[in-house]
């Protein structure tokens, strides 16, 4: 089976660290998301990607060259400045599909979805589409189902307003399609899967809903993004390594190489720590992930917080929860930044940010 990626968005939700990386890239676990997907998919049976991205995330991933092992990648592009959603780019890719089922998956989902399955579910039913779907406290988010007993969606709705959802069976990022579904999908212009297409297949008949339980997320906010990484570090996907006997440590954290890290620190738990990371004396980080090359001064305290790539925290910094340091972002010494503050790639901070906002 074919597997088209969906990883041309902009993840605005996710700005700044989005500025500088596209979600499919972000590390989970030290690991780019995109590897995950890709050896997933590898394990699922499929041998053959279209990534369907934008030229800067086409230039993003090319240049971060992710594993691929010994899955055939083509890159399937939108036009310059002219984003095709979540349907164009499924449209755009029928030359390279055939007529086989195909699998689309989003670049922002983690999942323990089995994808075989789904895919047998799609044949059994001779769907159009068939959406995996999964069980969420809040659904307004996200894509909502209401099935019939034999697993037809009889009606699709695209975030319903709070507390107006039939159900919480949300769109879980991941169909099989059939080659029919081309009929479907106009050419050439931005189309929304979810808005245009799922709506009228569901009126039609033809949309089936594969409902699983198990691990799903997806990254599209920070506190996503820091949930996913948590319940990961909680979960079988974490394989401990030792990384030399460091009582300050507690766990569940992971480390990549052998970082600097003071004396009197603690790390953790649910902390991760990309390469190069260097931590000073006296620093407490807790439920957090620091990107590669970040360093992080004598007594700050960090918590809740995801730090980018080369970013600098000074001494004495205090930074609270859901705050986003972007990219090469100097915080200097002695500053506070309060719950939800995100700086943006490269910007120095040396005032008090007392309440939350966007430091551009
Ligand atoms: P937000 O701007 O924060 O909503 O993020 P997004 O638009 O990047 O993500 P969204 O959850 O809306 O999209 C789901 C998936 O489709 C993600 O993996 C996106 O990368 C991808 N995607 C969204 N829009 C486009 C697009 O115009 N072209 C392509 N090729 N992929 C897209």
């Amino acid at each position: 089976m074919k597997a088209v990626i969906l990883a041309g968005g902009f993840g605005t939700r996710l700005r700044p660290l989005s500025c500088t990386r596209p979600k499919s890239l972000f590390p989970i676990l030290n690991k780019p998301l995109l590897q995950w997907t890709f050896e997933k998919l590898a394990k699922s049976g499929v041998k053959y990607i279209i990534m369907a991205v934008s030229r800067q995330t086409r230039f993003q991933i090319k240049s971060f060259n992710v594993d691929a092992g010994e899955l055939k990648i083509v890159y399937s592009c939108d036009p310059p400045k002219k984003p095709l959603g979540t349907g164009g780019p499924v449209k755009k890719a029928e030359k390279f599909i055939g007529a086989e089922d195909f699998l689309v998956v989003n670049g922002d989902i983690f999942t323990s979805l089995d994808y075989s399955e789904i895919a047998k579910f799609h044949k059994e039913k001779k769907a159009v589409a068939t959406i995996a779907l999964c069980r969420v406290d809040d659904p307004s988010r996200f894509g909502v189902a209401e099935l019939t007993e034999n697993g037809r969606i009889k009606k699709f709705i695209e975030k319903p307003p709070l507390g107006k959802a039939p159900t919480n069976l949300i769109n879980a990022g991941v169909y099989v399609l059939s080659p029919e579904i081309f009929r479907y999908i106009p050419k050439g212009r931005k189309v929304s899967m979810e808005r245009e297409i799922f709506t009228r297949l569901a009126e039609e008949g033809g949309l089936y809903g594969y409902v699983f339980s198990g691990l799903w997320t997806d990254i599209g906010r920070v506190e996503d993004y820091l949930k996913l990484n948590r319940v990961l570090l909680d979960s079988h996907f974490f394989e401990k390594k030792i990384v030399g006997s460091n009582e300050n440590i507690r766990e569940p954290v992971i480390i990549e190489g052998r970082p600097h890290i003071g004396k009197f620190s603690i790390i953790g738990p649910h902390v991760v720590l990309g390469r190069n990371v260097k931590i000073g004396k006296h620093v407490h980080v807790e439920n957090s992930v620091i990107f590669p090359e970040a360093s992080i001064a004598d007594y700050a305290s960090i918590s809740g917080v995801v730090i980018g790539e080369k970013a600098v925290i000074g001494k004495n910094v205090k930074i609270e929860e859901n705050c986003v340091i972007g990219d090469y972002a100097v915080i200097r010494d002695n500053i506070f930044l309060a719950k939800g503050v995100s700086v943006c790639p490269a910007k120095e901070v040396s005032e008090n940010i007392t309440a939350s906002r966007c430091v551009m």
